[in-house]
């Protein structure tokens, strides 16, 4: 989004003649449209192509026919831990700051008229459910969703710069705040980062009133560390239940609650934070081996772009988390460790954890010279 930012404000100070013909702003921003799910759909939820960033690069309304690994499906489906969808880039190897308006909607589940995560990319996923959201942090081999290896990415939400979203037209629904089912909701208000090999994603209950706030998209330098804070782990799959986060950019300090101010790119490298973020308690976590909750990962057909050779990699990844995170049910361990461990869990990870968990201001300087600013 920055990015973006930054082209929209130089094109504004440096090509008047061309702004004064062409405008940026939509007659109705993104996230005040409401379409109901799926009867209500329209082809594109952005059809004012004239503006400057051009016309949607995909659609909305998915279906048998869209399915496969070259959709253009921009509706995202936000439902479970074995039942959501990440934004990821149209074509191989792109850079996620630079296609942030044309991402599409890659799942982990079949039937929502998208293309699949392709088996084994999710090597450790963490799916929260808590009062006012929910979200899911984990770790991918991006490269298996068309971003570009070392890529640090972005940030996706419903706003952008010019208030027509990230991906332009994209929308989310989810059943998760209506028991489930075919009851969905349009999620008014969510965040999504992904770069570094990992990814947070956050889908605030249109219910709640703070929803801009728990999603609050404001914070598009400092990652999931301090958007989304989480005790996610590579390795373990797992669904819990947790207290909510404080709102990104709130911390609280000698008793006192602090806003955070982002600065601007202008400025240079983020290189110390005045905080740690505070990861919420989690608590009766479910766990899972990535085999029996992709399931239809492991079967989509080489011809749907998935290659052969993926799923054998695939294979190692699984047996991996399994060895870690078996079937069982994990209660008061979890949510003791979840709440303090999370600075020691990214101790042994390469850097791309430490965008989800950063253990101290020491690594922060070295974070925030590659932490999405490419
Ligand atoms: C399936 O989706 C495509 C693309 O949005 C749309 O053109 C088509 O009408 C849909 N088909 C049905 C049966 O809804
Ligand atoms: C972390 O890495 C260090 C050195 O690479 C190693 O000595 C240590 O045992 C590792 N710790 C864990 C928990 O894997």
């Amino acid at each position: 989004m920055s990015k973006k930012l930054a082209a929209l404000a130089a094109l504004s100070t440096s090509a008047v003649g061309v702004m004064a013909q062409q405008s940026t702003f939509p007659a109705t921003p993104l996230a005040s449209k409401r379409f109901a799910y799926p009867t209500g759909l329209p082809y594109q939820a952005d059809t004012e192509s004239h503006l400057i960033r051009g016309g949607q690069s995909g659609y909305n309304i998915c279906n048998s026919t869209t399915a496969g690994q070259d959709s253009m499906c921009q509706t995202n489906i936000f439902n479970s831990i074995d039942d959501f969808c990440l934004w990821g880039p149209p074509e191989p190897n792109m850079v996620v700051g630079d296609h942030e308006g044309e991402m599409v909607a890659w799942c982990t589940k079949e039937g929502h008229g998208t293309r699949l995560i392709p088996e084994g990319a999710l090597t450790g996923v963490q799916w929260i459910r808590a009062p006012a959201y929910v979200s899911v942090v984990g770790f991918i081999d991006q490269t298996k969703i068309n971003i570009r290896a070392g890529d640090w990415g972005g940030e996706m939400d419903p706003h952008g710069a010019d208030l027509r979203g990230n991906p332009l037209g994209g929308l989310l629904y989810s059943n998760a705040f209506t028991g489930g089912g075919e009851n969905y909701v349009q999620v008014i208000e969510w965040h999504n980062f992904i770069g570094g090999n990992s990814f947070c994603f956050k889908a605030c209950d249109p219910a709640g009133s703070d929803d801009d706030k728990f999603c609050e998209h404001v914070f598009d330098r400092i990652g999931c560390a301090y958007n989304v804070p989480s005790a996610a782990r590579d390795g373990v799959f797992e669904s819990c239940e947790g207290e909510n986060q404080d709102f990104p950019g709130t911390y609280t300090l000698n008793g006192q609650v602090m806003t955070y101010t982002q600065p601007p790119e202008a400025l240079g490298a983020i290189s110390t934070m005045p905080y740690t973020a505070r990861v919420p308690a989690s608590s009766n976590c479910r766990s899972y081996d990535s085999t029996s909750l992709f399931a239809a990962l492991a079967t989509v057909r080489p011809d749907a772009g998935v290659s052969a050779s993926s799923s054998g990699v695939s294979a190692s990844a699984s047996g991996s988390a399994t060895g870690t995170a078996s079937s069982s049910r994990s209660t008061g361990a979890s949510a003791s460790s979840s709440a303090s461990g999370s600075a020691a869990n990214a101790q042994n990870t390469s850097n791309d954890a430490v965008t989800l968990a950063i253990s101290g201001v020491s690594v922060l300087g070295v974070v925030f010279s590659a932490l999405f600013l490419s």
